[in-house]
């Protein structure tokens, strides 16, 4: 059985050092881990109204999500805190109440920033 690990990458910039560490980490995985890049970058805005009828490529990361046994999450830090794209992802899969996707799944942490104490706030954000 594939052992699925979500890759998210708090950057969506093309040139992104975030993305080019998460590519660099995927190669050090073992054979039998399936690496699924996350796209978030065509989310729209969370909206709690749409909650119930999400739009498709909200429904598309749900199940990306889902299907993982477990997460890795790459991420800059902006303004000494999350990048939004990534705050909107988390929020989007967290909803509706109950249904947290996110929830009991095992994840790990990394980053890279031009600044001085790397992404530690983002990190613990
Ligand atoms: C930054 N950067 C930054 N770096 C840091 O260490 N702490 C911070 O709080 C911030 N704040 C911040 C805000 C905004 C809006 C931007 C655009 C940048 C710098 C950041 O580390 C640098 O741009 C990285 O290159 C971002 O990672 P990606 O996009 O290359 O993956």
């Amino acid at each position: 059985m594939a052992r699925t690990v979500a890759i998210i990458v708090g950057s969506i910039r093309k040139e992104s050092i975030n993305l080019k560490l998460a590519k660099a980490l995927v190669k050090l995985a073992p054979n039998d881990f399936d690496c699924d890049f996350i796209r978030i970058d065509d989310l729209p805005v969370y909206n709690q109204d749409l909650d119930q009828s999400p739009p498709e490529a909200v429904s598309r990361t749900k199940s990306q999500i889902a299907a993982a046994k477990a997460l890795l999450f790459v991420t800059p830090e902006h303004n000494r805190s999350l990048p939004t794209a990534l705050k909107n992802v988390l929020d989007w899969v967290s909803r509706p109440y109950g249904k947290n996707l996110w929830a009991g799944k095992p994840a790990g942490i990394a980053g890279a920033s031009i600044g001085a104490i790397g992404t530690a706030v983002a990190q613990a954000h």
